[in-house]
């Protein structure tokens, strides 16, 4: 088995059955998004898919310690027999990738980092992004919208993640900003397409909920 089948087995294992919007699942879609991503814009291919694969190992949402993606990376890749410089390179790009509360827009200057991080963003947009937004925000008891709750600006990661405000809200917050953040040219337009997408959602979202639809 080749490094990336490896490691693809691995993670499918270790994401399986995650519920929170980082399952397999996303896992495989961003993959995908990175394969058609780097089609158009090249990049090393083995290692965009390593980090594809590796992207959300050691989120910090679910660990404490900072090191834990460098940790938890260099252990499973180890493990699975890759050699210490391919596991520096893959970890080099990984922590470009993630598009993390406070840290919103670090410095990406890899077009390998870039490639994963738009294929990552990508799944937080249009009909997947939908899906995703709202249940995440049910496993958080939150709910679908509330009218007289107007879309709000965070000012820390920390106030963000006690919120209990409704679901809407996080189209505003985030995920209609993401177009604007995309890093490659092939991105941006997959990005645009979703993010028509979600305004014609919205509109409708609304008039529904007036009755006018
Ligand atoms: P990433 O996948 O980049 O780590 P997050 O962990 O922030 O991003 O989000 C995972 C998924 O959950 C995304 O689809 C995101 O839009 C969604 N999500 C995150 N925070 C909220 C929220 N407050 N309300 C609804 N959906 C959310
Ligand atoms: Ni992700």
């Amino acid at each position: 088995m080749s490094l990336i089948e490896k490691v693809r087995e691995q993670i499918k294992n270790d994401f399986s059955g995650e519920g929170t919007g980082h399952d397999w699942w996303h896992i495989h879609r961003v993959v995908n998004n990175a394969r058609s991503i780097q089609e158009v814009e090249g990049g090393d291919e083995e290692l965009i898919e390593l980090a594809a694969l590796l992207h959300d190992v050691g989120d910090h949402k679910f660990h404490k310690e900072k090191e834990a993606q460098e940790k938890l990376i260099t252990q499973l890749m180890t493990d699975l027999g890759a050699e210490s410089q391919k596991i520096k390179v893959v970890l080099g790009v990984v922590k470009q990738v993630s598009f993390k509360g406070g840290e919103v827009n670090r410095e990406v200057d890899s077009l390998e980092a870039k490639v994963v991080q738009d294929a990552d963003r990508l799944d937080a947009l249009g009909a997947i992004g939908i899906a995703r937004a709202f249940a995440y925000g049910g496993s958080k008891n939150r709910m679908i919208y509330h009218p007289d709750e107007a879309p709000k600006e965070f000012q820390s990661f920390e106030e963000y993640k006690n919120d209990k405000g409704h679901t809407i809200n996080h189209f505003y917050e985030k995920l209609l900003k993401l177009k604007d953040m995309m890093q490659t040219e092939t991105g941006r337009k997959m990005a645009e397409q979703r993010h028509q997408f979600m305004e014609a959602y919205l509109e409708q979202f609304y008039a529904e909920w007036s009755g006018t639809a």
